[in-house]
């Protein structure tokens, strides 16, 4: 279960937070700049942060919960140092990205799309990456692991720790 964000030690943010809101509470789609902004200040959307957009956009929190949970690129959880992205595109599906995903499963201890224990790892699918002839392939950050082998990841994820 995620731990509620500590609102007294991060009211810097908020403040920093309600500034933004009240420069763009007028215009109009203002919740999704609200949104990338919040979750540019906190690194993701806690429902504490739901909860005060709602009130300071005067903006149902259902609405926010909804739009917050639909576009991938909001996360209501937070993320880990390390984000590990394994694609599941077509090319990498045939040459075994299963697997992969089996194997980082049991060495992380987490289910894709979640964040383990210390906050170290997010664990993702992804698309395409773009680089099918190096199937299957994983990206941890910006550092791209191609032709992967299962037994590959105990060693790779080591250097991250
Ligand atoms: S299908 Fe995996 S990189 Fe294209």
């Amino acid at each position: 279960m995620t731990k509620a964000l500590d609102v007294k030690a991060n009211e810097k943010l908020f403040i920093e937070l309600k500034d933004y809101i009240d420069s763009v509470k007028d215009v109009n789609g203002s919740l999704m700049q609200v949104l990338h902004m919040a979750q540019e200040t906190f690194g993701y959307l806690p429902i504490e942060v739901q909860k005060f957009i709602s009130s300071e956009l005067d903006v149902p929190l259902a609405e926010v919960y909804g739009v917050a949970t639909f576009y991938t690129q909001f996360a209501i959880e937070p993320k880990g140092k390390h984000k590990i992205g394994v694609c599941l595109g077509t090319a990498c599906y045939v040459k075994g990205a299963q697997k992969i995903m089996d194997k980082l499963a049991k060495e992380l201890k987490i289910k894709v799309g979640e964040t383990t224990q210390d906050n170290l790892f997010t664990f993702e699918a992804t698309r395409c990456l773009g680089c099918c002839g190096l199937a299957p392939v994983m990206m941890i950050d910006h550092d791209v692991y191609g032709k992967l082998e299962p037994k590959k990841i105990p060693e790779i994820l080591a250097k991250y720790k």
